[in-house]
């Protein structure tokens, strides 16, 4: 048994972690996953989800949950995504259900797709997400890049992404990143969202939304859901994947949500049947703990309004520490552009650098982050952003 197995890969974020864990150093630092940081270089738990926290085991929660608590969730969660005061939420034209975080819910939606649209495609921008691949193709739907970046810029190259809409068959499956862009940090702007919209609707393409970073792009949460708002206008129905891994610290928690807009509530019960039927073979059922503290921060005023204040601070660090980076970059001469740093959003900063600088960054300065060049701004602090931005000037000097 067993000898046909070959070893897998490692995960290209995952074994970022691994290699600075088995690094002794005391200097190390890890701008791989993107997991958020203070500026200690902790991980933080939020005090809204303190607060909640407390307020659970306070309450008869465990004893009594019922399909009314994790509809609530789900409603508390899609009102984040469309508007409290949509069409959409107000007519219950969607399918929504919890799902295991962001990728629980793309994995979800992925089955969908291949269930009641074989033979179909999933075109993904070029780059994404590792995981995007590694889900559609577990879920055995086809994929096909569409280009979203410039190397030249380090910006989007709208051109050929606007080339690749349109060259697409028609009706085919699009998984956009509304805000904070993984791992290149480049959104589109307004105007440009407002052709993408307009292009689908001509090409009848199905935008699907990965929407794991409301609210660390901009710090607001309206803001960062700007982008579906754009296609929602313009009546698309849309499929869109959320994860409070990010925006609440929840990483640990698998909660997210998966939500499928519908023509009406009829279909909504309908898709939300299938929905509930995959992910019963899939894994029964999901976590109970990290739906209640997402259900309690936003369904209590207080707490959300804390939330929102704690989510500010955090998109605020990141901000500060990108324009530090680049400052002292400059400060120390180096001859390169690095306006890029500030250019970008979210998380991510796509540095630019390339595979043997990232490689040099780990061996000589005990500096971690994946191949591509992609740093986790989350790891950057007020303590060693000086360290980092010399280590940066070193490998890129010649
Ligand atoms: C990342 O891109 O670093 C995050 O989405 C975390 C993960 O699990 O990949």
């Amino acid at each position: 048994w067993w000898g046909r197995v070959d070893r897998a890969s490692k995960d290209p974020i995952n074994g970022v972690t691994e290699a600075f864990l088995a690094d002794p150093s005391s200097n190390k630092i890890n701008l791989g996953v993107g997991a958020y940081l203070d500026d200690e270089g902790k991980p933080v738990v939020l005090q809204c989800v303190r607060e909640a926290e407390a307020k659970i085991a306070a309450s008869q929660f465990l004893g009594s949950i019922s399909t009314a608590v994790s509809s609530k969730y789900v409603e508390e969660s899609v009102k984040l995504v469309y508007g409290r005061d949509s069409d959409v939420i107000k007519e219950g034209t969607y399918a929504g259900v919890q799902a295991l975080s962001g990728t629980g819910a793309c994995r979800l939606f992925a089955e969908l797709q291949r269930r009641f649209y074989p033979g179909s495609m999933i075109y993904l921008p070029d780059p994404t997400w590792s995981n995007h691949h590694n889900i559609w193709r577990d879920a055995q739907v086809c994929k096909r890049t569409f280009r979203y970046y410039d190397p030249d810029t380090k910006g989007i190259n709208f051109a050929a992404l606007v080339d690749d809409i349109k060259n697409a068959p028609n009706g085919s499956f699009f998984l956009l990143h509304p805000c904070a862009h993984n791992p290149t940090g480049i959104d589109p702007t307004e105007e440009q969202w407002q052709e993408i919209s307009y292009l689908f609707k001509v090409k009848n393409h199905f935008p699907f939304f990965d929407m794991a970073y409301q609210g660390v792009a901009s710090g607001d949460l309206e803001r960062d859901a700007n982008a579906i708002r754009i296609f929602l206008k313009d009546g698309h129905l849309i499929g869109c994947a959320q994860s409070f891994a990010k925006n609440m610290g929840l990483c640990g928690h698998r909660i997210g949500c998966l939500s499928v807009l519908c023509d009406d509530k009829r279909q909504g019960v309908t898709i939300k049947s299938q929905l509930q039927q995959i992910a019963r073979a899939m894994y029964g059922s999901p976590p109970l703990h990290g739906m209640l503290l997402v259900s309690t921060i936003l369904g209590d005023p207080e707490i959300k309004r804390l939330w929102v204040k704690e989510m500010k601070v955090m998109a605020n660090r990141v901000q500060r520490m990108r324009a530090t980076l680049r400052q002292v970059l400059e400060k120390l001469g180096s001859p390169l552009n690095w306006e890029h740093i500030t250019n970008q959003v979210g998380m991510f900063c796509f540095s630019g650098l390339s595979p043997d600088q990232v490689d040099q960054l780990a061996r000589d300065f005990h500096i971690y982050m994946i191949l591509d060049g992609r740093m986790s701004m989350a790891g950057v602090t007020t303590g060693n952003v000086n360290y980092l931005a010399n280590a940066i000037h070193e490998v890129t000097r010649n």
